[in-house]
């Protein structure tokens, strides 16, 4: 059975990482003040954010995102495909990543590189990861959602804990450079939330670029598109398949949690997400 590839206490997927570039784009890795990176913890929209930006920097036009696979528009720093065409590539560059704020390249911090952080339930971003990577060989596969629910709110998953995760990046939010979007604003208001974005980004889209932009970031444009539903992902990484969008929706979770379950996640958020201003997390 796959288990992870474990750096400084952090588990990682074990198809596509080595230990030795992620040691590399922590230590080494130079942003460039024009670089854009989408940050998420795994799950909560790291690729709706990626197509969304996509569009974005091609008005709308959909030619780019329809014939270039999204991880490469958008490479992830910590992969070791994504480090090389990264280090590679001259210009601006559209980057992603999960990493663990402790882990995140030391050279951001002295850049005008720009960060689009995403949050999202992590109820749902539970139910989401265990119907993801039970699919795929990059991870240990838990045998039941209960099992998945256990590890889960150990931090014994794919990057680790999501509430150190969060609570770490969330200390950015004030800063400049920082856009804070939440699944569930995406979600409840695309629209806005691109203009949002647009204006982080220093972008001006005419009306019916931003409505471009919108429909092919929408959930079955993207659920059509080859580029960006993951059905390229190799046979050796997912044998019968994976498909990114399974149903896009806020609140899942209601569909599979007990009872007991969901009191004992609304106990540990409490504890552990303690000292936020109330109304920063949307779902609660
Ligand atoms: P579900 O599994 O709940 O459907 P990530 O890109 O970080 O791996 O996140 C994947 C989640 O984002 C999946 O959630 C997927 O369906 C959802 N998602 C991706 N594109 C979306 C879109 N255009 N609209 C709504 N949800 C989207």
């Amino acid at each position: 059975m796959s288990d992870y590839l474990w750096f400084e206490g952090i588990p990682f997927p074990i198809i596509k990482y080595e230990k030795e570039i992620i040691e590399k784009s922590c230590d080494k890795f130079v942003f460039r003040d024009e670089d854009i990176v989408i940050l998420a913890y795994p799950k909560s929209g790291t690729n709706w954010m990626k197509e969304i930006v996509c569009l974005i920097q091609n008005k709308g036009d959909p030619s780019w995102i329809q014939s270039v696979p999204i991880w490469d528009r958008s490479p992830s720093i910590e992969s070791q495909r994504g480090y090389q065409l990264l280090i590679n590539k001259e210009g601006p560059r559209l980057i992603s990543s999960h990493l663990p704020f402790h882990f995140f390249p030391k050279s951001f911090f002295s850049s005008k590189a720009k960060i689009i952080y995403v949050i999202r339930n992590p109820r749902d971003v539970l139910v989401s990861g265990y119907f993801f990577w039970r699919k795929t060989k990059y991870v240990k596969i838990p045998e039941s959602l209960t099992t998945y629910f256990e590890w889960f709110i150990k931090g014994n998953v794919a990057y680790g804990s999501w509430f150190e995760h969060t609570r770490a990046w969330l200390s950015m939010r004030k800063r400049d450079n920082f856009l804070l979007l939440s699944y569930e604003d995406i979600k409840k208001d695309t629209k806005s939330t691109i203009k949002k974005i647009c204006d982080f980004l220093g972008k001006k889209l005419e009306p019916n670029e931003l409505d471009m932009v919108l429909k092919y970031s929408s959930f079955q444009a993207m659920k059509e598109n080859k580029m960006s539903n993951f059905s390229l992902t190799t046979k050796y990484g997912a044998p019968n398949g994976l498909d990114l969008l399974r149903k896009g929706i806020t609140g899942d979770w209601k569909n599979h949690f007990t009872v007991a379950q969901a009191e004992a996640f609304d106990k540990v958020f409490q504890e552990k997400m303690a000292g936020f201003p109330p109304g920063l997390f949307p779902w609660e």
